[in-house]
């Protein structure tokens, strides 16, 4: 591949390459795909709409690249192990024949179904092969996937359905998480009454629990692919054409839809999965990320299969049975990359090293850190007990809305430094500005992240509603995208990301807007208003904290176990509020908006810097808050 970058020397001539001749750059990495032809113009963009074309005029299938491309020279080579949630029941390996021939035949499941080009595509599965097969199968015909976390509750489902408007959704019976399962078929059954789009609904037997199946709207996976032939050809979709929508949480409203197109998605998550893994021939890859995620999307599926890499794909938990299964599935598989959370990484840092003591990781060659920032002490475990101080490690920046990494070490290549993503990909031109939006030029600063030029995988719109994308991501700063993360950039250029400055939390690596959790909170009827922050927490990262006003006698007891119950209702289990307090009032300001930097201060064990609390309507508040947390 072009653009490898093997030395600090070709590090700094690509990257300036990258800068002065960003269209020939890029050009140079996309023209090793197969197009069905070949693109007229490399890139036409703004930021003020905004509008973001690349390779416009090209068309081209990203499965034909997945897969189709493979098959002469590495038909017969693993592309995806599938590691069971039991580790006594067998693995799954697929050949990239096997798994071509598997999406074609699912591809003409959907086609029977009535899925057309276009059509939205809602997949709400278990970490099991169907889910990479849907994915890819919905990209073959040019439908467009929606994957949704099996984790979120049957209203987050249903508002997630109902906003891409699907018209086919695919399920499973049940998952297994640990030593639980899950009735995901009675969750889409719940969310499916409010949906009066979907049409169909296609279910994976995959824990044999009973469910109810609908006549004329709920056909088996199994039955459904016995029903037809496994040859489709791949349909012609133009550069820009949709490829997947994935919902994520903002500061305000409802998770947005996320949309990325096809040409330059593929371009970008090839590139960056080939540099930052430093991926050779023959290794297995293993990303610990669900599929419901953009990290899933991105390096689960679409980058190692463009690579022509074997992908390891894993259903269980982290803990289960217990805290060596990722030690023993890298033993296992002879893992040479893998790439995880930071959160995961506490989790079991805590759990003592008897769980890793047992398993040989010598393959291991680099690993990888994803989702949230990685703190130094955990940064240090990583390194020293799992890399054995010889794997560097890459902590990754990037976003849903970037599509692919962003900032990120390139493993012998560029310097580490614990708890910093580092330096720029070649291709990404980051900058700090001020609050004012002024662009800071000197080192050894702290400001606000954006980009100032395009790159192929960056968000297109936000699906449904353009106004909102230009309004969250380029109307902040003119002429460059806004990340919502605040960044300090040291002395030698590196880069540090300190976290979100919106109302975006990020918990146990699970992106959340705090809104969101007040407005399930606020759907109780005791509760008069509430404000949602994240605090420091050791293993998550960030916990949740709830402060709420209530109306009624109600017992404190009896309203905590109602409001986490009503989150796990309107969100999901990953939003239950760690800590919970009723207060008398909030801290507001005259004209009325809660200041939450006053509460996340107090949570964060800094209330004795709250600052300047002098445009507050009412002080006193601060001191009974003070006391109860
Ligand atoms: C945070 C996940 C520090 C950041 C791929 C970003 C990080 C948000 C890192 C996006 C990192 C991601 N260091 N913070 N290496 N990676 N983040 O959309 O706040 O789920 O804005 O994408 O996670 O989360 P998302």
């Amino acid at each position: 591949m072009k653009h490898i970058v093997k030395s600090w020397d070709d590090y700094q001539k690509i990257y300036q390459y990258s800068v002065e001749q960003p269209q020939a750059f890029w050009a140079d990495i996309a023209s090793e795909f197969q197009w069905k032809k070949s693109w007229d113009k490399v890139l036409e963009w703004n930021f003020s709409e905004p509008n973001v074309k690349w390779f416009q005029g090209g068309q081209l299938n990203i499965t034909e690249n997945c897969l189709d491309r493979h098959l002469e020279s590495r038909g017969d080579q693993v592309a995806i192990i599938w590691e069971p949630n039991d580790p006594k029941d067998q693995e799954i390996k697929l050949t990239y024949k096997e798994l071509h021939q598997k999406v074609s035949q699912f591809a003409n499941v959907l086609k029977k179904q009535g899925v057309q080009k276009g059509d939205r595509v809602c997949l709400y599965m278990p970490m099991i092969p169907e889910l990479a097969i849907a994915v890819l199968a919905c990209a073959r015909i040019g439908a467009v996937h929606s994957v949704v976390f099996a984790g979120f509750s049957a209203n987050a489902l249903a508002d997630r359905i109902n906003d891409a408007e699907a018209k086919l959704v695919i399920t499973a019976d049940g998952s297994f998480r640990g030593a639980k399962t899950i009735a995901l078929k009675d969750i889409t059954d719940d969310a499916l009454s409010h949906t009066p789009c979907v049409e169909t609904v296609i279910v994976v037997e995959r824990t044999k629990q009973v469910c109810q199946m609908q006549e004329g709207r709920d056909y088996w996976w199994h039955e459904e692919v016995a029903s037809v032939d496994a040859d489709c050809p791949a349909e012609t979709m133009d550069s820009e054409d949709m490829l997947f929508i994935l919902y994520t949480s903002g500061s305000t409203g409802k998770p947005k839809g996320v949309v990325h197109t096809t040409a330059g998605y593929m371009v970008y998550t090839y590139y960056t999965f080939m540099n930052v893994f430093q991926y050779q021939e023959g290794d297995v890859y293993w990303c610990s990320a669900d599929i419901g995620w953009i990290t899933g999307h991105s390096y689960i599926i679409y980058g190692p299969l463009l690579a022509g890499a074997t992908t390891v794909m894993s259903e269980g938990i982290p803990t289960w049975p217990d805290a060596g299964r990722y030690w023993a599935t890298c033993d296992k598989y002879k893992v040479n990359q893998f790439y995880t959370a930071p959160t995961a990484i506490r989790a079991l840092m805590a759990k003592g090293l008897e769980y890793v003591a047992p398993y040989r990781l010598d393959a291991l060659k680099v690993i990888g850190s994803v989702g949230e920032p990685i703190n130094e002490e955990a940064w240090e475990w990583y390194h020293k007990y799992i890399g054995k101080s010889q794997c560097p490690i890459v902590d990754t920046w990037w976003q849903t809305e970037t599509g692919g990494m962003m900032i990120s070490p390139i493993p012998n290549v560029t310097p580490l430094k614990p708890t910093f993503a580092t330096l720029p990909l070649p291709g990404i031109q980051p900058c700090l500005v001020t609050q004012e939006g002024k662009e800071i030029e000197e080192n050894g600063v702290e400001g606000l992240l954006c980009v100032k030029y395009p790159w192929p995988s960056m968000i297109r719109t936000t699906y449904g509603n353009h106004e909102r994308c230009k309004q969250v991501y380029f109307s902040m700063f003119e002429g460059k995208y806004f990340t919502g993360d605040g960044c300090r950039r040291d002395e030698d250029g590196l880069y540090r990301i300190i976290g979100r400055v919106d109302d975006v939390i990020n918990v146990s690596g699970h992106r959340l807007g705090t809104a969101e959790v007040e407005n399930a909170i606020n759907e109780h009827d005791a509760v008069v208003e509430s404000a949602v922050i994240g605090y420091p927490h050791e293993i998550k990262g960030q916990g949740i904290f709830a402060f709420v006003i209530v109306n009624d006698e109600i017992s404190e007891q009896k309203l905590q176990k109602e409001l986490k119950e009503l989150v796990v209702k309107e969100i999901g289990p990953i939003a239950k509020p760690d800590r919970l307090a009723i207060v008398s009032g909030l801290p507001k300001t005259r004209s009325g908006k809660i200041m939450r930097r006053i509460l996340r201060k107090i949570a964060s064990g800094e209330a004795d810097q709250l600052g300047d609390l002098s445009t507050l309507l009412d002080p006193s508040i601060v001191e009974e808050i003070k006391s109860l947390v």
